[in-house]
């Protein structure tokens, strides 16, 4: 069985030692729920690293009142159980120069730890729903935060940032795995950890692993997508189809010189035009669902700001500039994302 640590003091033990043997540490946060998407990163995590920590903790503080802070997914016991059943034979090439050699070349690694701490450990002042009520220390990444998602969930990510920075605090990673899933977080929490001067993770050390799908259709494995009804499931890819529509205009228009046939607010209207035809649709048969598309945008990777049509530099010749492409839609009362990433990443 996998140690389960619900103290920072208990794991800090477990971590020092880890530390004195020069063992390399890698980490991957988690609320719990786990599916293919979570253990892709942790199978990663594996293979990359001597020791495997995960964290399963449902963070109050990225929930605004009114999102699903009670109702979301917990499945302690088969999280538990799928995590145990996880490994990757990894050949001593693959292991960090620290790694103790072994007389035997492949060697069995499975996940070493879970941190799994009560709210009262990760906010020992506690922690009110609501942002304008909460008292203590929080971790703001100013900008990066209220756009994209930050802007259809205020505090969202001064949740987050501040949840994680006291996770890598206690985990004391060498190595952290994100999913490009959630892509917005990942690299703002890479901007944290420059600005932050944090050295475990380094940013460097901080990895993004491509979104896991489901293979029928493409639908990005999400814990949310638990709450979706049979009608719910089977529109829910409507989002990455639409995100599908809006690169293949761009991809379109990129080949052309400078890019004149084809502009963003086009590509990005073409996504929407398609979400609004599958309404029709699914409305057309009857289906009991009720579809909402809250945004599709096209943001730059860097600085996550809106691209608009006078932004012109993606479409210039070979000058592929990093984009994020993303949207958020919502099935029922299920709010579902996705993303692609064009350009050079
Ligand atoms: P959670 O939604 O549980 O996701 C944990 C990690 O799994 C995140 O890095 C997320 O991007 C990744 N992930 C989720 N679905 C994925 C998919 N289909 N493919 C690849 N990776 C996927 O994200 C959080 O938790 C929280 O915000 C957390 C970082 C733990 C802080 O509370």
């Amino acid at each position: 069985d996998i140690p389960i640590f619900t103290t920072v003091a208990s794991y800090r033990e477990w971590r020092r030692k880890a530390f004195i043997e020069n063992r390399s540490v890698g980490f991957v946060p988690t609320m719990g729920a786990l599916h293919e998407g979570h253990l892709g990163l942790v199978r990663r995590s594996l293979s990359e690293n001597d020791l495997t920590v995960l964290s399963i903790f449902v963070n109050p503080a990225q929930f605004a009142p009114h999102e699903d802070l009670e109702t979301y997914p917990r499945t302690l016991e088969r999280d538990l159980k799928v995590l145990a059943e996880q490994q990757v034979v990894a050949s001593n090439s693959d292991m960090s120069s620290n790694s103790i050699p072994t007389l035997d070349s492949n060697q069995v690694k499975r996940p070493s730890a879970v941190f799994l701490p009560s709210v009262r450990e990760m906010y020992p002042g506690g922690i009110e729903q609501e942002i304008v009520k909460q008292r203590g220390t929080f971790v703001e990444v100013t900008a990066y935060g209220e756009q994209m998602e930050g802007k259809s969930r205020p505090g969202f990510f001064r949740g987050v940032a501040t949840v994680v920075t006291k996770l890598f605090n206690v985990i004391q990673p060498t190595n952290a795995y994100f999913g490009q899933k959630d892509i917005q977080q990942a690299l703002l929490l890479r901007h944290m950890v420059t600005d932050l001067l944090l050295s475990h993770p380094s940013p460097d050390h901080l990895h993004i692993v491509p979104t896991a799908r489901d293979p029928s259709d493409n639908l990005a494995l999400s814990s949310r997508n638990a709450y979706l009804s049979p009608a719910g499931r089977k529109v829910a890819p409507t989002l990455y189809a639409a995100l599908k529509a809006a690169e293949e205009c761009w991809l379109a228009g990129e080949g052309d010189e400078g890019g004149k046939n084809k502009n963003k607010k086009e590509c990005v209207e073409i996504a929407r035009a398609l979400v609004e035809r599958r309404i029709e649709e699914a409305r057309y048969h009857g289906l009991d669902v009720e579809i909402t598309l809250d945004y599709i945008e096209m943001n730059d990777a860097g600085t996550f700001e809106i691209l608009d049509d006078s932004d012109t530099r993606s479409f210039r010749g070979n000058e592929a500039a990093p984009v994020i492409l993303s949207g958020a839609m919502w099935v029922d009362r299920t709010r579902l994302i996705d993303n692609l990433l064009l350009g050079d990443f």
